[in-house]
């Protein structure tokens, strides 16, 4: 921990961080370093002494100890008028991964995009006094409060500033390290440029509707190629890089959600194609890892979205459970299909996958998506089997395919070798 000369300013932090309360503090966030190293979230010694380092709470305030030190909190800052959340303290076991993906070391340069002053100030311990960290929001409430929270654990050194990070932090690059904690839709050419020789940056990369966080490492060609990536949910970017995806209502509480593909749809048709009998058709394949499964199906076949049900619709058996949480369906024209999975003991994970299928077409569809769903159990049933690639413009992108994603500033490709 740095000496805290900011007590004599703050006198209140001090007590906050040892008075009353203060060993349970310590107990408690010691008890989340352990549960993230025994969940692999926490997986190197420096990364666990940041944790053990900073005292969470004192960036949580009005939350108890237990909500501010369980390893999945992520408290809720600030909402916006709609009641989406515009800002949060991302959770522990995330934050965790995603610093073990950056590999920080000590001396480098680190900007963080969104602030919370949680997050950096475990990457201050992590850079160590010969480095620097820089954290970058849009919004001066929150630019404000991390500024203050910094202030009150002793972390002055990091600097914080307010900004629309789609332009990057010009004045303070080149950057060792840019890790991004908001849902981005896109990569912005600032980041690249800002980025140093052997830099990484981490971001949660919306593909398709889903988010990924994922490492990036420079290639020789000017673009970014992953080194590591994984599921992960974040606040949506806004300013100058915000995306809205399309969301297509069949029926009510049934939505399709459209992100990056420009797939016809014919919302008449597919709703009729929901009033029809569904049929069900198995695959003999594992059902597991719904994540890594879910980027198959989305970058295998062009035509595939993601179709989402409130539990109104899944009550009604208008849809299956599957679509509460957004699955992946395969559209064509006037039928479609979305994945299904049911017990079997003949599976490694206790299941197997299959598909619920609607409309004139559904049989085709159902033959098309099991396909899908063999093809991934065979060859790629295991985490990280994908590579991501970004290629930013004016290099010539690869034809458009199902895992060709064509961004504002370049294109994603995600490739299955
Ligand atoms: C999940 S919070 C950050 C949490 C923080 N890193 C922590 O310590 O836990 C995401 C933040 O991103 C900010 N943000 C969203 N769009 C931004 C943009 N274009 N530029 C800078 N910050 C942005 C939001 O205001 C929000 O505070």
């Amino acid at each position: 921990m740095p000496a805290s000369q900011a007590d004599a300013v703050w006198p209140d932090a001090g007590q906050a961080a040892h008075g009353p309360g203060g060993g349970d503090a310590a107990a408690l966030r010691a008890a989340m370093v352990r549960e993230l190293r025994d969940q692999g979230a926490i997986r190197s010694e420096p990364v666990a002494a940041a944790f053990a380092a900073v005292p969470r709470h004192l960036f949580t305030p009005g939350e108890s100890l237990e909500v501010a030190y369980g390893v999945d909190n992520a408290p809720i800052v600030k909402r916006g008028d709609n009641g989406l959340t515009l800002s949060s303290v991302s959770a522990p076991h995330l934050q965790a991964i995603m610093l073990e993906a950056a590999e920080i070391k000590p001396g480098m340069r680190v900007c963080e995009v969104g602030s919370g002053g949680y997050n950096a100030a475990l990457m201050a311990e992590l850079v160590g006094e010969s480095g620097r960290v820089i954290t970058v929001d849009i919004d001066p409430e929150i630019v404000e409060r991390a500024g203050t929270f910094l202030h009150q654990a002793g972390y002055d050194h990091v600097h914080v500033a307010l900004a629309d990070a789609e332009q990057g932090v010009p004045g303070a690059a080149p950057f060792d390290r840019i890790i991004v904690t908001a849902g981005s839709w896109d990569i912005p050419p600032a980041w690249i440029e800002q980025l140093g020789d052997d830099g990484r940056i981490v971001v949660p990369l919306r593909l398709k509707g889903t988010t990924r966080w994922i490492a990036f490492d420079r290639d020789s060609s000017g673009g970014l190629v992953s080194r590591g990536y994984g599921l992960c949910v974040f606040v949506p970017f806004q300013g100058a890089g915000s995306h809205t995806e399309q969301n297509i209502t069949i029926e009510d509480g049934v939505v399709l959600r459209l992100d990056d593909e420009d797939i016809e749809v014919d919302r008449d048709a597919l709703r009729r194609a929901l009033h029809l009998p569904r049929i069900e058709r198995w695959s003999g394949a594992v059902f597991d890892m719904p994540d890594e499964q879910m980027l198959f199906l989305l970058t295998n076949d062009p035509n595939v979205a993601l179709l989402h049900a409130d539990q109104e619709a899944v009550d009604l058996d208008l849809v299956a459970r599957p679509a509460l949480k957004g699955v992946p369906v395969l559209i064509s024209g006037d039928s479609f299909a979305y994945r299904a999975a049911r017990p079997n003991d003949d599976m490694s994970s206790g299941f197997e996958s299959g598909v619920y299928a609607h409309g004139p077409s559904a049989e085709d569809l159902a033959v098309r998506y099991v396909e899908l769903l063999r093809q991934w159990a065979d060859k790629y049933h295991r985490r990280g089997a994908a590579s991501i690639q970004y290629i930013p413009k004016p290099a010539t992108p690869p034809a458009l395919s199902a895992g060709v994603l064509a961004k504002r500033h370049g294109t994603v490709v995600v490739t299955w070798p």
